[in-house]
Formats: C-alpha cells, sequence, structure tokens
C-alpha cells in the first residue's frame, strides 16, 4: 500500500494487510480504470485553468493521464495490487511516474466524488450501448412483423388457447415491452446526467474551482445540486439496475414464448441448428437453451435490483464505506444486459414460425367464439346475450364431440335466430383475424399502425443512445482543452 491515504492522525503502521487485502474494491473498479482517468484529465484541466494548478505542472499530469488512458485502451495498462480501489492506485502509479508533481491531482477533490463521477460515466456508456441494442431488436422485430401480418397463431390466456392473431401480432407484442424497457434505459441514461466532481467528501470546497467547466468537459448537462446529497446519492444506480432488469424480464417473456412455441405441444416455431443444443443422451433432442439461459440470467437482473435496493436502505446522508458494495451489481448488469440482448438478437433470426400450424391450431374455431358474439352484437343483439347464446352453442358442440367450425347452421339457429350461415362465416380464423381493425389490434392495418409506431420509437431511442458522449469523445475534447487559463 502506498499509504497515499494515510496521516499521522490516521495512526499505526497502516491498516492491517489482512483487512486491506479483504476490503479492498480494486478487484471490481480496476473496470472503471479508463473512466476514472478520464476524470482526473479533466480535473486537472480544470484546475490548471482556476490557477490551483500550474500550467506546466497540469500539462505533465494531463499528458500522463491521457497516456495511461491510451494504454488501458490498448489494454497495455498494468494497474499493481495494493491498493484499496482504483483511485489511489491511479494516484500511486501517477506517483511513480511523475513524482511529486502527483501530490497536485488531488486538489478540491475527494474519493466520495470521484466514485460517484466514475459510476456515473460506466452507467452512462453502459446504458447507451444497452439502449442502442434494445432499439435494433425493436426495429428487428417491427420489421420482422411486416412479413408475419397474415401468419395466423393462437393468442393465449392462462395459457389457454384464446383468440386468432398474426404472428406479427405477437412480434409487435414482444417489440412493446422490449420498447417500454429501452424507455426505461433512457430515463436511466438521463439520471446519470450531472457531474459530481467538485462536490469533495461532503460539503464542497472553499478553493475556487469551476464546477461548469468540469461539467463541460466530462458531457455532463449541469454539476449535482448539493454535494453531501451526491457523494451518498447511488439513484442513478437504482435506475440503472431497474432499467437492466426491465430488459431482461422483457426479453425473458419473449424467451418463454420461444420455448413453449419450439416444444412439439405447440410447434408455432422451428428452431434451426444454430441456435439449437443438443442432448448428451437422447439422440432426438433440439433444445432451446439460448432462450432458457436468457429466462435464467435475468434472475440476475431483479437481484442486482434488490441488491442496490437493500444496500442504500437505512444510510444517513453522506458517503459510507457500504457504498463500496454497490459495486458488484453495478458493474455485473451492463455485461448481463448488453449479453442477454446480443444473444436473443442473434438467436432470432434462426427462430422459424409455423403458420402452417398456427391456423391448424384454430380451425376448431372455439377460439373464434367471441367473433361469432361480436358478429350478433354487430346485428344489434346486445353483447351477454349474444355471448351466452354462443357459449350454449360451444356447449353443444363439445358434447357432440364435434368442432365449433361445422356446426350445421340449422342447429345453430335454435340456440339463437340470429346465428345464421352468415353469422357463423365470423368462425374463419384468417377473416376473424382480419376483422380486429382497432388501435392495438390484429388486423394487418392495424398491425402495420404499430409496426410505424414502434419503429419510430426505435429510431428516437436509438438517436439518444447516438448522442451520449463516449469515452473516446472526452478524451479527445479533454486533450484538445487549453490548460492556460483566460
Ligand atoms: N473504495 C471506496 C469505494 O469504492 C472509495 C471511497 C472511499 N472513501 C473513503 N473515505 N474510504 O466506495
Amino acid at each position: 500500500m502506498s499509504g497515499i491515504a494515510r496521516t499521522n492522525a490516521t495512526g499505526g503502521e497502516g491498516m492491517l494487510p489482512e483487512l486491506l487485502t479483504w476490503s479492498t474494491s480494486l478487484e471490481h473498479d480496476r473496470r472503471m480504470v479508463r473512466e476514472d482517468l478520464l476524470g482526473s484529465a479533466a480535473h486537472v484541466t480544470m484546475l490548471s485553468r482556476t490557477k490551483l494548478v500550474d500550467v506546466a505542472d497540469a500539462r505533465a499530469l494531463r499528458d500522463a493521464l491521457l497516456a495511461m488512458y491510451a494504454a488501458a485502451e490498448a489494454g497495455t495498462l498494468a494497474i499493481p495490487d495494493g491498493e484499496e480501489d482504483i483511485h489511489m492506485a491511479v494516484e500511486a502509479e501517477l506517483g511513480r511516474r511523475l513524482g511529486a508533481v502527483a501530490g497536485r491531482l488531488h486538489t478540491a477533490r475527494s474519493r466520495n466524488d470521484q466514485v460517484a463521477l466514475d459510476l456515473r460515466l460506466h452507467v452512462r456508456a453502459e446504458a447507451a450501448a444497452a439502449l442502442r441494442r434494445a432499439t435494433e431488436l425493436v426495429a428487428y422485430l417491427a420489421q420482422r412483423a411486416n412479413n408475419e401480418l397474415e401468419t395466423l397463431i393462437p393468442a393465449y390466456t392462462h395459457r389457454q388457447r384464446a383468440q386468432p392473431t398474426s404472428v406479427g401480432f405477437l412480434l409487435c407484442a414482444w417489440a412493446s415491452s422490449l420498447y417500454r424497457a429501452a424507455e426505461t434505459l433512457g430515463f436511466a441514461l438521463s439520471r446519470c446526467d450531472a457531474l459530481p466532481l467538485g462536490s469533495g467528501a461532503c460539503s464542497g470546497s472553499s478553493l475556487p474551482i469551476d464546477r461548469k467547466l468540469t461539467s463541460y468537459l466530462l458531457g455532463f448537462s449541469s454539476p449535482t445540486i448539493n454535494a453531501l446529497d451526491t457523494v451518498g446519492d447511488r439513484d442513478f444506480a437504482l435506475d440503472w439496475t431497474w432499467a437492466g432488469a426491465r430488459v431482461l424480464l422483457a426479453l425473458s417473456r419473449l424467451c418463454t414464448d420461444v420455448i413453449d412455441y419450439s416444444t412439439s405441444e405447440f410447434s408455432y416455431v422451428k428452431l434451426d441448428g444454430r441456435i439449437a443444443a443438443g442432448s448428451s443422451m437422447m439422440p432426438q433432442k433440439k433444445n432451446p437453451d439460448i432462450f432458457e439461459l436468457v429466462r435464467g440470467q435475468s434472475g440476475k437482473g431483479v437481484g442486482n435490483v434488490m441488491a442496490m435496493l437493500t444496500l442504500v436502505k437505512g444510510l444517513p446522508s453522506g458517503y459510507n464505506r457500504d457504498l463500496q458494495e454497490d459495486r458488484r451489481p453495478l458493474l455485473e448488469t451492463g455485461p448481463l444486459v448488453r449479453g442477454a440482448l446480443d444473444a436473443v438478437g442473434l438467436a432470432l433470426p434462426h427462430v422459424h414460425f409455423d403458420g402452417v400450424r398456427g391456423a391448424a391450431a384454430l380451425t376448431d374455431g372455439s377460439t373464434q367464439a367471441t367473433d361469432l358474439a361480436e358478429a350478433l352484437v354487430r346485428r344489434g343483439i346486445p353483447f351477454r346475450e349474444a355471448y351466452k347464446a354462443v357459449g350454449a352453442l360451444v356447449r353443444h358442440a363439445v358434447d357432440h364431440n364435434m368442432p365449433l367450425a361445422i356446426v350445421d347452421p340449422a342447429i345453430a339457429a335454435t340456440f339463437h335466430p340470429a346465428l345464421d350461415a352468415a353469422a357463423l362465416e365470423a368462425l374463419d380464423p384468417a377473416a376473424a383475424m382480419r376483422a380486429k381493425g382497432s388501435i392495438g389490434g390484429t388486423s394487418p392495418a392495424a398491425v402495420s399502425e404499430q409496426i410505424e409506431v414502434l419503429s419510430g420509437a426505435a429510431e428516437r431511442l436509438a438517436a439518444i443512445a447516438a448522442n451520449t458522449p463516449t469515452l473516446a469523445t472526452l478524451a479527445a475534447r479533454i486533450a484538445g482543452e487549453p490548460l492556460e487559463p483566460a
């Protein structure tokens, strides 16, 4: 340990090595080294512009930090173990490279505002990456729906066949829930948009720092409002884990549909060999493992939200070391969400819908019972009366072991005079699917509208992701910024 964060007041010969090893966060926050380096490079630029560090020292510091950033990008930066966290490890490394001048970097700064900054930069990049993938998947589903406007498949309630729909309609259902999750990612992104740096340990600084300049350099709209709140605030992290869980839950539902529909019991989809797993024992198997893994991993996403909620619950104002425990759930969320979005994005083109099986599940006619009742309503019959008459007709068909679709109109008419041959045409599944033209319904025109709405929403959200500053953009901005005070 370099002893950077120890004084005589801290006392003794340093923390017991066993406890330092036990309490370090370096293992996790190493992954934020690039964020930490850019935060420091921006900070030292601000210190130079405000004359808190002279230009020559600031230049040496910034050049070294940006060189370390470039090395980190290239994967060649070595950060030795032995420090409590990445912030001290970077300062220690800077000391090895530059000597005493490294001691100027931490002016008007605490690790408490540094960690809040690094985490926000991390979450911002991860949320933007997840948002980009989520919008790509929404756009893919919407575009694929366009090719499946007439492909029949039953919709289910209570996992019982309910009503005739199209595969395009199902794809738009998946896209709609993923779109809402993507909006949550957009919200999480917006919650990262304030600069913590300059809050110090808990109450700001007596030195004439310029937080607005640092905000600009690091791509934030403004500094955070209150220093005490800022160092203990992990709301942005909660919002991120929540948004990540929402994406995973949307994917999990899609995956469950694919898993069920690929069984021989449903058989509405076929998985081609590129995404099917075999069994080590049963030669006939073609398993939907990829979709099961995404569904299984969604539990981790939910767990991470709970971990963050219970972590902040009961903490007092200000910084508390408990907050270091945010690292695992937070840093895990990005790869988890990106991985699941990538897996589903790669797998879906290998899921093939079987419209013949879908139509076959609807030929019995009972799934069109509501459409038959609505045909009577169209003739002025009260819905409840029509509903009861059709219910009685369905019962008759069941009792006679006969599909509703082939019931004789003369028999049907005994249940209600309006149940004639013309009304019974409502039992045709394709006609029933096409007839539901209400907004959000199954008709090809209604689904086309959904496709348009979803494609537009995906485009709008993709633009938010694309406009989120990347670390590379920030590095270039900071490197080009003058160090001389105005
Ligand atoms: N290692 C700490 C964390 O990652 C950094 C801040 C520590 N501050 C402190 N006063 N111990 O949360």
